[in-house]
């Protein structure tokens, strides 16, 4: 049987690039120096696109695919796949859902307790000689206790709050409606109140059109000088300039974040702000859950190919 041609969008870990040559013919759309022509040349030929959540596939890349049957993303968030074409179409897609789960949550934990006690700046404190030569640290705020949003209790935002919960932390939450497994934790629908009453505000949503910009001036400023925003979903979800306008001016606190617009080519104002504590989209980066979700994206496609039922169908 000849093996089902698959356009690769980035690069995986070397692990996972065996078993996909094995099972598929893969053609390395990101390694390709003249990239129309590549996708002009294969395009024609490919039935399947294996991704990742930042990358997608866009409607360009779609359209040089006349025979594309299935979308693969490594990644929860599928927001940058074209899915009014896939719809249009009848390409099928996937994701990596749960796998990747507690290992965003733990990340987003860890930013938190990293930028409320000034981790960062207090190694080098150490290492600089600060310690020796100018004595005790700044203090810095508590974390325990204290109140925290979350905005988008899906998946991900549960198993923050359930982390949150264990740190003692007053924990509300928005999302479309109240949520029926929440039931310890208060549900204020408009994101500006939830920014209002809360110390720390976690932005765990799925990102889509109707997301984009959803923590905007308004949410930022109701969370104000004292407090953080943490993102670990898509940048989209934040108004960026209206973050960085923030920041700048000490209407908002400081920010923790691990996705940016550009990504990685992030807006070089945040490289000089004090107040961020910045990520390199990697919230999900442990061994075990990229070794589960490379084996996913295999395993829909193998699926697709079959003529199974998807593991993890998002279309
Ligand atoms: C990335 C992600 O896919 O799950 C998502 O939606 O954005 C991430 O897991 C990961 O960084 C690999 O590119």
């Amino acid at each position: 049987m000849t093996k089902p041609d698959i356009l690769q969008m980035g690069p995986y870990p070397d692990w996972d690039h065996a078993p996909l040559e094995q099972s598929f013919h893969m053609h390395r759309y990101f390694e390709a120096a003249d990239k129309a022509a590549f996708l002009t040349d294969v395009g024609p030929k490919i039935r399947g696109v294996a991704t990742r959540g930042e990358l997608g596939a866009n409607a360009s890349i779609i359209a040089a695919c006349p025979n594309l049957e299935v979308i693969s993303v490594y990644g929860v968030g599928f927001d940058a796949v074209d899915l009014a074409a896939c719809r249009e179409r009848g390409i099928r897609v996937t994701n990596t859902p749960d796998v990747l789960t507690n290992d965003v949550a733990d990340l987003g934990v860890a930013m938190m307790l990293v930028q409320s006690r000034g981790m960062i700046g207090a190694e080098t404190w150490v290492k600089d000689g600060s310690w020796a030569a100018k004595g005790l640290y700044p203090l810095k705020r508590r974390v325990w206790g204290r109140r925290a949003g979350v905005l988008g209790l899906g998946r991900i935002g549960f198993e923050v709050a359930k982390r949150l919960a264990g740190f003692d932390m007053e924990i509300a939450y928005s999302d479309v409606s109240a949520k029926n497994f929440a039931k310890d934790w208060e549900f204020i629908a408009d994101p500006v109140a939830l920014a209002q009453r809360s110390d720390f505000l976690f932005v765990t949503l799925a990102a889509s059109a109707v997301t984009r910009h959803i923590v905007g001036a308004k949410v930022i400023e109701a969370l104000g000088p004292e407090g953080m925003l943490i993102n670990i979903s898509r940048a989209s979800n934040i108004d960026e300039e209206a973050l960085l306008e923030a920041l700048e001016n000490g209407k908002l606190g400081s920010a923790a974040l691990d996705v940016f617009e550009g990504e990685p080519n992030l807006n070089p104002r945040f490289l000089t702000l004090p107040n961020v504590l910045l990520q390199p989209h990697h919230a999900s980066g442990t061994l075990e859950t990229r070794q589960a979700m490379g084996k996913l994206v295999r395993d829909n496609l193998t699926a697709h190919f079959a003529g199974e039922a998807l593991l993890t169908p998002v279309l």
